[in-house]
């Protein structure tokens, strides 16, 4: 039977989507295809900014005609966003096509809800309160080869006062540390070639017998094979010596740090709930720089959080220029119900933050490209994952993160290509295969 799977968000939501997938396939839906020819559609939301529910119920919405025409097509809505008190109920009302809905604790259990969803002609609604277990149990359908994506930990206790996912993802729960070696070694030896450690705040990791992130990170990085590591999120607050280390103890792990700052203001950071300042992530990126100087830094900014003024938002700008940072995901800030920062006084007119943004971005694609700049005429390590059919070439990505595009007349997906850059656009690089 056939399948189709709409994923939002983080790569969190992405590596569940193929867990859904893993759960879908042991029910028979073994095939993906288009939404027309699909036996169920599952949407996979995501919460964390008002356009990304926005996006979710226009797309849900759009469905209702394909529901109408095609019998026994189920659709089926879990995630983040239906997790959100109140959600589902607000879900079933708007959309009574609606199948079956479920939340972020009980994916594994989506089989279940499909037998009882043929079984009865009412939607099934089952979206549990924060669970403590931790879903082992599901073998997800991977999509990303050559990368693949290892969970180590879930949810977040860290509460940042905008942020919605400590309470659509529940408390920490670390996987065991034998558990993530012994599926990262399995995935090596199926020959995957990148394998990216997921989770909230990958810092927080503790295993029952106390290791930590950097002890993790040491054991993964010390498995046999030619493959890279990456890792996400990392947090400023929980920001260790002992991390930048083991980072330049293996060549395996790629020298590139995702360290969120989201604002530049000290000021800011406190509203913010982040529990660091400035001066610290400054201090921080000195440390990394001056034990791997050639480490790239991204992050994440949030603009036009509540009472921003513009002389704290000068502050964000300078930071870019003082950390040094190669490139930024930037986001205007948007009210989730039920967070801090939601009901604060001093909310930010749009035009105002749109305005920020726009600063932001340009000055952070100026960074981007000048770094870029820097490559052409070098030789760079890319490992291939994919071939763009648009732009006829094959692409993959450095360890700093960068995408590098080049020719081939055979499938070099999986390879380590070594690509001669020729030209730079914005973080991508253009060149001739080497080898
Ligand atoms: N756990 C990670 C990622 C969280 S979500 C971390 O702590 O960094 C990814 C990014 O979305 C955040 O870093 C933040 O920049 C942004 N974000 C989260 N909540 C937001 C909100 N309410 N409005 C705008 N951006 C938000
Ligand atoms: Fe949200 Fe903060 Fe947790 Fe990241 S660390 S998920 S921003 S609460
Ligand atoms: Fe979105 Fe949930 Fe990820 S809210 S960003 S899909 S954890």
């Amino acid at each position: 039977m056939n399948y189709h799977i709409v994923t939002y968000g983080c790569q969190m939501n992405l590596h569940e989507s193929e867990k859904i997938a893993g759960v879908l396939k042991a029910k028979g839906y073994d095939n993906p295809t288009s939404p027309e020819e699909a036996d169920i559609i599952v949407f996979n939301t995501c919460c964390i900014r008002e356009n990304a529910e926005n996006h979710a119920f226009g797309n849900i919405g759009a469905l209702k005609q394909l529901k109408r025409q095609k019998k026994g097509l189920i659709i089926a809505v879990g995630g983040c966003m239906v997790q959100e008190e109140g959600k589902a109920a607000l879900l079933k009302a708007k959309f009574p096509f609606i199948d079956i809905l479920f939340g972020t604790h009980n994916l594994s259990e989506l089989g279940d809800l499909i037998e009882k969803k043929r079984a009865q002609r009412r939607t099934v609604i089952s979206v549990p309160e924060a669970r403590t277990e931790i879903e082992d149990g599901v073998s997800p359908v991977r999509t990303s080869y050559p990368n693949a994506w290892v969970n180590i930990m879930y949810g977040c206790n860290n509460f940042c006062s905008y942020c919605i996912v400590p309470y659509v993802r529940g408390r920490e729960r670390s996987r065991k540390m034998e558990d993530v070696l012994s599926e990262v070694r399995a995935l090596v030896e199926e020959g995957y070639k990148e394998i990216t450690l997921l989770g909230q705040n990958v810092d927080s990791y503790r295993d029952e017998s106390g290791a930590d992130f950097a002890a993790l990170l040491d054991k993964v990085a010390s498995i046999e094979g030619k493959f890279r590591v990456r890792f996400m999120t990392s947090h400023p607050k929980d920001f260790s010596a002992e991390l930048v280390a083991v980072m330049k103890k293996h060549k395996k792990i790629c020298k590139h740090l995702h360290l969120p700052v989201q604002s530049g203001s000290n000021r800011i950071l406190s509203l913010m709930n982040r529990r660091y300042t400035r001066e610290k992530y400054l201090d921080e990126i000195a440390l990394l720089r001056r034990e791997i100087p050639d480490c790239e830094v991204t992050t994440d900014f949030i603009v036009g959080f509540p009472t921003e003024t513009e002389e704290d938002f000068r502050g964000t700008l300078s930071l870019v220029e003082e950390a040094d940072l190669s490139s930024a995901f930037m986001f205007i800030f948007s009210p989730r119900t039920g967070t801090r920062a939601a009901a604060m006084e001093g909310q930010i007119d749009e035009e105002v933050s749109k305005e920020r943004l726009s600063r932001l971005i340009a000055l952070v694609n100026e960074k981007t490209r000048q770094k870029s700049a820097k490559y052409v005429g070098k030789t760079v390590e890319i490992l291939c994952e994919d071939y763009d059919a648009k732009k006829g070439l094959y692409l993959g990505r450095d360890e700093y993160g960068r995408m590098g595009y080049f020719e081939s007349n055979i499938d070099r997906v999986g390879e380590f290509v070594r690509l001669r850059v020729t030209r730079a656009n914005g973080i991508s690089l253009y060149g001739e295969a080497a080898d």
